[in-house]
C-alpha cells in the first residue's frame, strides 16, 4: 500500500487544469452520488492487463492503444463503436501477423472525456470564453452558457462510459471478434480503400491457417480464444473528483483500484512530482500511463517512476513519448539510457500524434508523413539502444474523416473541411490507421529477421 495516501489525499497538492466549477456544493453532490454507483471495470481485469502489459515489458507483445482524442455525447452510437471496434481490430490482426506476438488492446473509449488545454480562454473575433474541456467538464458550442461547467455532465459521461463497456464486452466476447469473421470486418469503407488489396490478403492466410487448424481439431467452438479477444479501456486521469468517486477497494486483494476503466495516464501538463495528478496515480494498483514530452528530462523521468512504480513491478507503468518527428531523436534516447541505467522495467509506447499537430487552413492537423516518420524513429532509437519498442498511441476512428492530410488517398489542406468531426485533436481515419499498421508491420518484421541474422550469424 502506497504510504500516507487516500483517494482524496490529491487535495493537499496543488493542481493543474482544473475546470472553474461555479456551484462547489452541486460538484460535492455529484461526486457523491457518483461514489454509490457500480464500478465500470473490476480490479482483476486490470491486474490481467497488468500481467500481459508485463510481458510487452519482456519484450514478449506489443501495445496498440488507441481511439478518441475526446469521447461526445452527441457521437454516442452503435455504429460509432462498431466501426472503431472493426477498425481497431483490423488493425490488430496486421500487428500480430507483423510481430508475430500477442497484442495488447487497449483503446481510449469508455471514458475518454476530460481534456487538457493549453490556455484556458478560446477567443472568436472579439468574443473570449473559457475553453471547452471536454465533454465531462462543459460543452464544445461557442457560448457562454455552454462552456460554464456542469457536474451533471460527470453522471452523462458515467453512464455513456457504462454503455459504451457494454457493447464492447459483447463485440468482444460475444462473437463478433471471432478470427472466422476477419473478411467481414472489411465490410464498411476501407473495402474500397487502398488498404483493402493488402487485407484481403492477410485475411485470405489466416482463413486458410484456420481452415487446417479445424482440419486437426482446433476450432472457435473448442478454443475460446480463436472467438474472443481481451479488450481493454483506458483515458486520461484528469478529473480526479470523477476519479475519486470511482476509487474502490478490490475485496480480494485490499487494494485501491480507478474503477473508470481499466489503465488510467498522466497527461504531459499535469505530470509535475509534488501535484495532484502524480499523487492519485501512485496510489491505485492499475497499469499506469506516463506521457512524456520534450520537457522531460532522464531524472525528472527517474523521480516519477520513483513515484508511481517504488516496486518496480513489470505492467505497472507505460512511458508513452510524444516528442514530434523533428525531435524524437534529440530527447528520446536520453530517457532511454536513463532508464536503462536505473534497471526499471517499463513499456516503451509511441504516441506520433501529440508531437505532431499544426494548423493548415485555420485547422488543426497532423500530416500523415510526420507521424509515420516519428514511429519509424522511436523503432530505429530502440533498436539501436536494444531495447523493445513495446507499443504505439494513437488518435483514432472508425469513421471516414478528414482530420489527418495525407496517407495513401493523399488527402490535402482543402480537404480537411468535407468531414472534420473531432471534438479536439484530429484523428487518424480507419484507412490511415489501417496503412500505418501495415507500415508498423512490416518494420516489426524487419526487427525479426535482423535478429535471426544475429542469432544465425
Ligand atoms: C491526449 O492524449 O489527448 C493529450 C492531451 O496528450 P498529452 O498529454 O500528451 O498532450
Ligand atoms: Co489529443
Amino acid at each position: 500500500m502506497a504510504q500516507n495516501w487516500t483517494p482524496n489525499s490529491w487535495r493537499q497538492k496543488p493542481i493543474q487544469q482544473v475546470p472553474d466549477f461555479p456551484d462547489l456544493a452541486a460538484l460535492s453532490a455529484t461526486e457523491a452520488q457518483l461514489t454509490t454507483f457500480p464500478p465500470l471495470v473490476f480490479a482483476g481485469e486490470a491486474r490481467r492487463l497488468k500481467n500481459q502489459l508485463a510481458n510487452v515489458s519482456e519484450g514478449k507483445g506489443f501495445l496498440l492503444q488507441g481511439g478518441d482524442c475526446a469521447e461526445s455525447f452527441a457521437e454516442h452510437g452503435a455504429d460509432t463503436i462498431r466501426d472503431f471496434f472493426r477498425a481497431f481490430l483490423q488493425m490488430a490482426v496486421v500487428l500480430t501477423f507483423g510481430a508475430q506476438q500477442p497484442v495488447v488492446k487497449v483503446g481510449r473509449i469508455a471514458g475518454q472525456f476530460a481534456k487538457p488545454r493549453s490556455s484556458n480562454i478560446e477567443r472568436q473575433g472579439d468574443v473570449e470564453l473559457p475553453s471547452y474541456r471536454g465533454d465531462i467538464i462543459n460543452g464544445i458550442e461557442f457560448n457562454e452558457k455552454a462552456r460554464i461547467p456542469d457536474p451533471e455532465r460527470q453522471i452523462m459521461a458515467y453512464r455513456q462510459s457504462a454503455a459504451t463497456l457494454n457493447l464492447l464486452r459483447a463485440f468482444a466476447m460475444g462473437g463478433y471478434a471471432n478470427l472466422e469473421n476477419v473478411h467481414q470486418w472489411m465490410l464498411g469503407f476501407v473495402k474500397d480503400s487502398p488498404q483493402a488489396e493488402r487485407y484481403r490478403k492477410l485475411a485470405d492466410r489466416i482463413s486458410e491457417t484456420m481452415d487446417f487448424m479445424k482440419a486437426i481439431g482446433i476450432t472457435s467452438e473448442n478454443h475460446p480464444s480463436l472467438r474472443e479477444t481481451d479488450f481493454f479501456t483506458s483515458h486520461e486521469a484528469l478529473l480526479l473528483g470523477y476519479e475519486q468517486a470511482l476509487t474502490r477497494v478490490d475485496s480480494t486483494s485490499g487494494d485501491w483500484y480507478a474503477t473508470s476503466g481499466h489503465m488510467i495516464w498522466i497527461g504531459d501538463r499535469t505530470r509535475q512530482p509534488d501535484h495532484a495528478h502524480i499523487e492519485y496515480c501512485r496510489g491505485i494498483k492499475n497499469p499506469l500511463g506516463l506521457k512524456c514530452g520534450p520537457s522531460l528530462t532522464g531524472d525528472g523521468l527517474i523521480e516519477l517512476i520513483d513515484l508511481l512504480n517504488p516496486q518496480n513491478e513489470p505492467g505497472r507503468l507505460t512511458l508513452i513519448c510524444r516528442f514530434g518527428h523533428d525531435k524524437v531523436a534529440e530527447h528520446l534516447p536520453r530517457l532511454i539510457r536513463a532508464v536503462e541505467k536505473e534497471g526499471r522495467k517499463v513499456v516503451w509506447s509511441c504516441d506520433p500524434m501529440h508531437g505532431n499537430t499544426i494548423t493548415l487552413n485555420s485547422y488543426k492537423t497532423r500530416p500523415f508523413e510526420r507521424i509515420l516518420s516519428e514511429v519509424e524513429s522511436f523503432f530505429q532509437i530502440h533498436r539501436a539502444e536494444g531495447t523493445h519498442p513495446g507499443g504505439i498511441h494513437i488518435e483514432m476512428t472508425g469513421n471516414d474523416v478528414t482530420e489527418c492530410t495525407g496517407g495513401a488517398r493523399a488527402l490535402s489542406g482543402a480537404d480537411l473541411a468535407d468531414r472534420y468531426h473531432t471534438h479536439c485533436d484530429p484523428r487518424l481515419n480507419a484507412d490511415q490507421a489501417l496503412e500505418l499498421a501495415f507500415l508498423l508491420a512490416e518494420r516489426m518484421k524487419g526487427g525479426r529477421d535482423e535478429k535471426r541474422m544475429v542469432v544465425n550469424g
